[in-house]
């Protein structure tokens, strides 16, 4: 018998594919394409304490395999998230994993206490690694020491399972991985996008106002394989694998690196039912190689 559940830490997921943040917004574009009870959990997109309108345009370009954006957490904020998304979110019937960014860790403490209430979120998922905003957030995951102090402070608070959205931009990995780890998270989620930059020959100026902007899709997979190759290595919690996932094979490849689950993130923008598709692919997968379960591939490629 194939079963496809997974259990990351404290959280059981029936099956390994989720929405990753910011590509799936609250769930109800994707509602009327497909049952969204198929998604193995929904990630929301980035929640902070205010509405946030987000960056001016423009936010989003297309590159070669991939696509580099600068939307800047534009977000209803955590009362807009409570009143309007919420409801819609719940009666799913998936785990609903909050995707929470803050500029200082009161202001994550705030919004993880404003979120505890509803008393229906599976996880809460720390986003320490948004390259689109000029305050807070990555300033806590490309630092060691800052991400350990928030991660423990979080800790104390949360009941909820922890998970730590990693950042692929200026440090080692693994070093921000066994930092978020010390400091007790359940789960931890890689990659966010990479930093990039297009340059407008017209304008002879960067193409986006903030500069840099954050890369993802295809471009970015072989980077963000190989991300979680060396995490798995370095910690003992499990892994939520993204970067480019577009189809059931990527999304093997990061299951065998070590990721005990997926999230697909800008696939989604070119076709969305890339979700269903990969869950149906990797279970013909499982059956046709005579695995009962994702777990049996788990970090297989290291043996
Ligand atoms: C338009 C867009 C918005 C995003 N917003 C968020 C966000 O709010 N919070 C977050 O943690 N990651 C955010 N991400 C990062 C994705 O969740 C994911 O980590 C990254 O895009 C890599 O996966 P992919 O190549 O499958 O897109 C965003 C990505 C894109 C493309």
């Amino acid at each position: 018998m194939t079963s496809l559940e997974v259990k990351l830490g404290p959280l059981s997921l029936k099956n390994p594919v989720m929405a990753a943040s910011g590509t799936f917004a609250f769930g109800r574009e994707y509602s009327s394409f497909f049952s969204l009870k198929l998604l193995g959990g929904l990630v929301t997109k980035g929640i902070t304490l205010r509405l946030r309108p987000g960056n001016p345009p423009p936010r989003i370009v297309e590159t070669p395999a991939g696509l580099l954006n600068s939307v800047g957490l534009q977000n209803p904020g955590l009362h807009g998230f409570l009143q309007d998304e919420l409801p819609f979110l719940q009666q799913i019937g998936v785990p609903i994993i909050a995707n929470i960014a803050g500029e200082t860790i009161e202001e994550y403490e705030a919004l993880v206490e404003g979120l505890l209430p509803s008393g229906t979120l599976a996880a809460i998922e720390l986003n320490v690694s948004c390259p689109n905003v000029s305050k807070g957030c990555l300033s806590f995951g490309a630092d060691p020491r800052s991400l350990y102090q928030l991660v423990t402070r979080i800790r104390k608070l949360c009941p909820l399972p922890l998970i730590v959205k990693l950042t692929p931009n200026d440090i080692d990995i693994t070093e921000a991985a066994r930092a978020a780890e010390a400091a007790g998270a359940d789960v931890l989620s890689l990659i966010n996008t990479l930093k990039g930059m297009v340059i407008d020959i017209e304008k002879k100026k960067p193409f986006f106002h903030l500069k840099i902007a954050g890369l993802s899709g295809p471009a970015v997979r072989p980077i963000a394989v190989r991300m979680v190759w060396d995490t798995f290595k370095a910690v003992k919690i499990p892994l939520i694998g993204m970067g480019g996932i577009t189809n059931y094979a990527d999304a093997l490849q990061f299951i065998m690196a070590g990721a005990s689950a997926v999230a697909v993130g800008s696939a989604n923008f070119v076709d969305p039912l890339t979700i269903p598709s990969i869950v149906e692919g990797i279970e013909r997968y499982l059956k046709e190689q005579g695995y009962s379960s994702p777990k049996d591939l788990c970090g297989i490629a290291h043996q």
